[in-house]
């Protein structure tokens, strides 16, 4: 297949872009590494340095098409960021969404692929499936749950096939961003005390990306639904306390912990999360 993946060099993006390449599909990275340095990409990808926002350089990847998918990854992923400055993550996550469908529609490319996120739902009750309504806490899950809405009717409209994956906490060694990422970077400065935001026991559901990658596939192998929604976890909670346990224990240090007074870490935390992975584990069997 020829691929155009957007956020390429991103965190899941690359690991993605790998799969990709090794299994013999040919990949257009369009990334604007907004998030980070290029990565060494694989023999035989292309990179485009250039924003989904900018149509001259959707057309620009568009000139390595015809496409046979897009798998649009790209979007400004921190929950926090999207409190402080909430534009940037609607231009990002929904207007660039948008153009790109767009181009998806002018172009008849037959396949969308979405990545989403747990964060739709808010503070829903756990586990969650894919049928509970939209209800996000954070203006990061409001831009996704906008831009779903887009592919929905986009792909029902101009009849292309779309998979809508919402997405855990992804986590891996790679990861920049995220509580063990954080954790991490704040160990390597200061060994012996970590502060830890919110009081340890927010309840999450993580995935390492291998794991998520895993699933990717199964939904794009298997899923013959016209418009596919499906979440992308592990079906079970770690604490936020028993995260930092375990980051202490691969860093060999023991830190004294400092927490904070109120249960969420940030802006537009949800202190539970756990989505039902009863319809990917279905398909899986098929
Ligand atoms: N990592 C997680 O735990 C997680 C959880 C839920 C959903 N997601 C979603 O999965 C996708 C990948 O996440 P990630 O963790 O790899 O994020 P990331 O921030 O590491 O990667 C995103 C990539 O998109 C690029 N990008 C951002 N805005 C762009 C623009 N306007 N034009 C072109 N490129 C742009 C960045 O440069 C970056 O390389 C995102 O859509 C994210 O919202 C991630």
């Amino acid at each position: 297949m020829n691929i155009l993946l957007t956020g390429g060099a991103g965190f899941i993006g690359y690991q993605w872009c790998r799969r990709l390449a090794a299994k013999g599909h040919k990949v257009v990275v369009l990334d604007n590494l907004s998030a980070g340095p290029k990565p060494k990409f694989p023999a035989g990808v292309r990179f485009i340095k250039g924003d989904i926002l900018r149509p001259d350089d959707v057309s620009r990847a568009f000139e390595f098409g015809p496409f046979d998918r897009i798998d649009h990854l790209a979007a400004e992923s921190s929950v926090p960021l999207s409190s402080k400055s909430p534009l940037s993550g609607f231009e990002n996550n929904v207007l660039g969404t948008v153009y790109l469908l767009e181009a998806c529609r002018l172009h008849h490319v037959p396949e969308f692929l979405f990545t989403s996120s747990s964060t739709v739902y808010g503070r829903a009750a756990v586990p969650t499936p894919e049928e509970a309504p939209f209800s996000p806490a954070s203006n990061y899950g409001a831009s996704k749950a906008a831009a779903e809405c887009y592919v929905m009717s986009y792909a029902r409209i101009y009849g292309f096939r779309a998979r809508i994956l919402r997405l855990a906490n992804i986590i891996g060694p790679t990861a920049t961003k995220g509580v063990m990422a954080e954790l991490r970077a704040k160990l390597s400065k200061n060994r012996k005390m970590l502060k830890i935001l919110g009081d340890g026991t927010q309840a999450k559901s993580f995935l390492p990306v291998e794991d998520a990658l895993d699933l990717f596939e199964i939904v794009l192998e298997k899923s013959t639904e016209s418009v596919g929604i499906y979440n992308i976890g592990s079906g079970k909670m770690t604490t936020i306390r028993e995260i930092a346990d375990a980051v202490c224990r691969d860093m060999d240090c023991h830190p004294v912990y400092a927490f904070s007074k109120t249960r969420g870490g940030w802006s537009g935390d949800v202190e539970e999360m756990n989505l039902s992975v009863k319809k990917v584990a279905e398909l899986k069997k098929r």
